[in-house]
């Protein structure tokens, strides 16, 4: 049987609808100039080398970590468990300029091993990620950063 496709012109806000929301998120763990930690929910990341392995990580330019990652330029990179949908919602609406979203959120976490950054333990897996790109793409910034310590969670 012959399909009938119907193709018709859209506008941005109305198709880009139809990319899943959210694909998949994550915690970006970041560090201000004062030394406090901050998390962010992420939906724009992604892997971007093998060798070395490498993540991109999409940063609004209204966001406190975007600042944050200007001075400090390093990043943990969180795959959150099921169980922590409360605190990615937190870490996804509250800035850091407002609340420490760490002592918030009451995670608990170990000093990672590259820049002490805290590595989450009910994360599935972390990331610690060292910035080594930085490239300007509209109202956002993508911080590319090459992994140098990987964990694994329990679950
Ligand atoms: C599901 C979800 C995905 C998000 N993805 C991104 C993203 O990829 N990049 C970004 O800059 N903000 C993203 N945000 C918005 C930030 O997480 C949010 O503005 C946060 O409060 C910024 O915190 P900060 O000011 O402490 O940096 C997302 C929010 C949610 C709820």
């Amino acid at each position: 049987m012959k399909r009938i496709k119907i193709l018709e012109q859209s506008n941005f806000n109305e198709a880009v609808n139809f990319v899943k929301h959210p694909a998949k998120v994550a915690l970006a763990i970041v560090k201000d100039n004062k030394g406090k930690f901050n998390m962010i929910t992420l939906e724009w990341f992604m892997r971007t080398s093998l060798n070395p392995p490498m993540f991109a990580i999409s940063i609004g330019h209204s966001r406190y970590s975007y600042q944050c990652l200007q001075d400090f330029r390093y990043f943990n990179l969180c795959i959150p468990s099921k169980e922590m949908v409360e605190e990615v919602k937190l870490c996804g609406t509250k800035s850091g300029r407002d609340i420490d979203k760490l002592e918030v959120t009451g995670l608990d976490w170990l000093k990672g091993r590259l820049a002490q950054l805290p590595v989450l333990k009910d994360g599935v897996a972390n990331f610690e990620c060292e910035i080594t790109t930085q490239v300007k793409s509209g109202d956002h910034t993508i911080f590319v950063g090459e992994v140098k310590h990987s964990w694994l969670g329990e679950k």
